[in-house]
C-alpha cells in the first residue's frame, strides 16, 4: 500500500472562484470582487490602476461564481460521492467581517461556514480551511492601504481567533495564506496592494509581505493555544526552477528564482529570516519594521506542515537565448524545450512534482501537503451528455505515480493530496469557466451564461476508484 490509511484525498477550491452570493448573508466587498473579467483583470491583479468598485462596463466573475453560496449541500455530496476524505476550501474574510475591522463578526458569515463543515462532517469528509485565498476586504485597502499596514496583523488575529474559537472540534487542518509567495507576483490579489505612481513596489510587497508573516505566525499560536489538536499550515505556489542549461550562471539564476519563494516557507517554516533575504533587504535598502516581538512570535510559532500548490515546474536562463520561448502568467521563464504544455501554456512535468516534493521535505523536514494539482483543459459535452476527459485521467494519474514515487522510494512524509477545482469553477488567473479542472462539469460559460448544472465527468469516477484503492489502481 503505497499511501498510509490516513492518506487525505480529496480537492480544493477557494471561496472568491465558487461562492458567489457575493453580497448575500451581510457579505462585505472583496478586492477579489472588482477584478473584472477581459482585458483589464491583469492590471488589477498586479495593482496598477485597480478601481475599488463595481462598473456596469465590466463582468466580474465572483459575484455568482459557481453558485456554491447555494448549492454547497448538492455539490459536498458530490465530492462526497468519489469518496473524498478532505475537502479542501476557504473562508472569505468579508462574511466574517465585512470590512475587516469590525469588533464583533458577522453571525449570518459563521453560521453559513459553520453548516458547510458540518455537512462535510456528516459525510465523513475532513474540512481543510485556508484562512484567506486571495481574498481581503476593500475597506481594509481603502482605509489602511492593504497588507502594508502593520494594523491588518491585529485584524487577522482577530479573524482567526474567531474562527478557531467558533469551529473548534469540526476543523482540525488550518492554511493561513493561500500561496503567499504571490504577493511578489499578483499584489492587489495577494496582499490589496495598489500602487502609487513611482512608488517602491519592492518595499511595498516586502513589507505586505513581513505582515502576512507576522500574522501567519501569530494565527498559528492561537490555532495551538485554542485547541492543541489544530494543525496549521504555510501554503506556497510551488514547482522548482530548473536552469535552462548547464552553464553556471544560469544555475545559479534558478537558485536565486528558488530563493525568492522559499523566503517565505523558510521564514513559516523556520521561524526566522533566512540569511540571504537579510543581505537582499540591507543591499536593496528594504525596512520591513521587523520588532522584537516580531522576532519572538516568528520564532515560536513554525507551521506544523508545509502545502504546496503544484502546476508546473519552471526554467530560467541568465540571459534567456536567442529566439527562447518565454512562457508563465504569474511566473515568468524560458520554455522548457523538454516538456508538452497545457492548453494554457502551463508547462506539464510529473516528475517536477517528485523533485519539488524531495526539495521541500530536504530543506524543511516537515510533513507535506500537496493541496492544489491540476490541469486546467477545455471539456467539450457529447451529444447524449458526457464528458470524456482522459487528458485530465493523464494528467492526474501521471502526477499521482510521480507523488506515489517520492513517498514509497524516496520517503518523503506526505499528508494528503487534494486535487485543484474538484468541481469546474472561475480560473485565477483568467476570470474564465472554460479553464476547467473538475471532475463535476458546471454549466456555465465565461460570459456567465448557462444553467449552472452539475454533470459527472469520465474523471470523476476514474478520481472515485483511486480513493477507493487508496491510490492503487490509478
Ligand atoms: C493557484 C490558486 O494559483 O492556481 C488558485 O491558488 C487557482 O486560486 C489555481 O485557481 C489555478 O490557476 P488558474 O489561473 O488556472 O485558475
Amino acid at each position: 500500500m503505497p499511501f498510509s490509511e490516513g492518506f487525505l484525498w480529496g480537492g480544493a477550491t477557494a471561496a472568491n472562484q465558487c461562492e458567489g452570493g457575493y453580497d448575500e448573508g451581510g457579505r462585505g466587498l472583496a478586492n477579489v470582487d472588482v477584478i473584472p473579467h477581459g482585458p483589464d483583470r491583469g492590471p488589477a491583479m498586479r495593482g496598477d490602476g485597480t478601481p475599488l468598485s463595481c462598473d456596469d462596463a465590466h463582468y466580474y466573475p465572483s459575484h455568482e461564481a459557481i453558485d456554491l453560496y447555494h448549492r454547497y449541500r448538492e455539490d459536498i455530496a458530490l465530492l462526497a460521492e468519489m469518496g473524498f476524505k478532505v475537502y479542501r476550501m476557504s473562508i472569505a474574510w468579508t462574511r466574517i467581517f465585512p470590512g475587516g475591522d469590525e469588533e464583533e463578526p458577522n453571525e449570518a458569515g459563521l453560521a453559513f461556514y459553520e453548516d458547510v463543515f458540518r455537512c462535510c462532517r456528516d459525510h465523513g469528509i475532513e474540512p481543510l480551511v485556508t484562512i484567506t485565498h486571495f481574498d481581503l476586504p476593500v475597506h481594509l485597502i481603502e482605509e489602511y492601504g492593504g497588507w502594508r499596514s502593520r494594523e491588518l496583523i491585529g485584524f487577522y488575529q482577530r479573524l482567526a481567533r474567531t474562527l478557531f474559537t467558533r469551529y473548534k472540534g469540526l476543523v482540525r487542518y488550518w492554511l493561513t495564506f493561500n500561496e503567499i509567495n504571490m504577493i511578489l507576483h499578483l499584489p492587489f490579489m495577494g496582499a490589496g496592494l495598489v500602487f502609487a505612481e513611482g512608488e517602491d513596489r519592492e518595499q511595498a510587497q516586502y513589507l505586505a509581505a513581513h505582515n502576512e508573516l507576522v500574522a501567519s505566525a501569530w494565527a498559528t499560536k492561537i490555532a495551538h493555544e485554542v485547541d492543541p489538536g489544530n494543525k496549521v499550515g504555510c501554503m506556497l505556489a510551488a514547482g522548482s526552477y530548473y536552469p535552462y542549461s548547464c552553464n553556471p550562471a544560469d544555475v545559479r539564476d534558478a537558485q536565486l528564482k528558488n530563493q525568492e519563494n522559499y523566503f517565505f516557507v523558510d521564514v513559516q517554516a523556520r521561524g526566522h529570516y533566512p540569511a540571504y533575504a537579510l543581505k537582499k533587504f540591507e543591499r536593496d535598502g528594504i525596512d520591513v519594521g521587523m520588532t522584537a516581538e516580531d522576532e519572538r512570535v516568528l520564532a515560536e510559532n513554525p507551521v506544523d506542515f508545509v502545502s504546496f500548490s503544484y502546476y508546473s515546474s519552471r526554467c530560467t536562463a541568465a540571459e534567456p537565448p536567442e529566439g527562447a520561448e518565454m512562457t508563465g502568467n504569474a511566473f515568468h521563464g524560458v520554455k522548457n524545450p523538454y516538456l508538452a504544455a497545457s492548453q494554457w501554456g502551463w508547462a506539464i512535468d510529473p516528475l517536477g512534482l517528485r523533485i519539488t516534493m524531495n526539495d521541500l521535505w530536504d530543506r524543511y523536514q516537515k510533513p507535506l501537503f500537496i493541496v492544489e494539482n491540476g490541469l486546467g483543459a477545455r471539456d467539450v459535452v457529447e451529444a447524449d451528455g458526457s464528458i470524456d476527459d482522459d487528458y485530465r485521467i493523464d494528467y492526474l494519474r501521471a502526477h499521482i505515480e510521480a507523488m506515489r514515487d517520492a513517498v514509497t522510494e524516496d520517503g518523503v512524509e506526505l499528508l494528503g493530496y487534494t486535487t485543484w477545482g474538484p468541481i469546474d469553477l472561475v480560473s485565477a488567473s483568467t476570470g474564465e469557466m472554460s479553464k476547467r479542472y473538475g471532475f463535476v462539469y458546471v454549466d456555465r460559460d465565461d460570459a456567465g451564461e448557462g444553467t449552472l448544472e452539475r454533470r459527472r465527468k469520465k474523471s470523476f469516477w476514474w478520481y472515485k476508484k483511486v480513493i477507493e484503492s487508496n491510490g492503487e489502481d490509478l
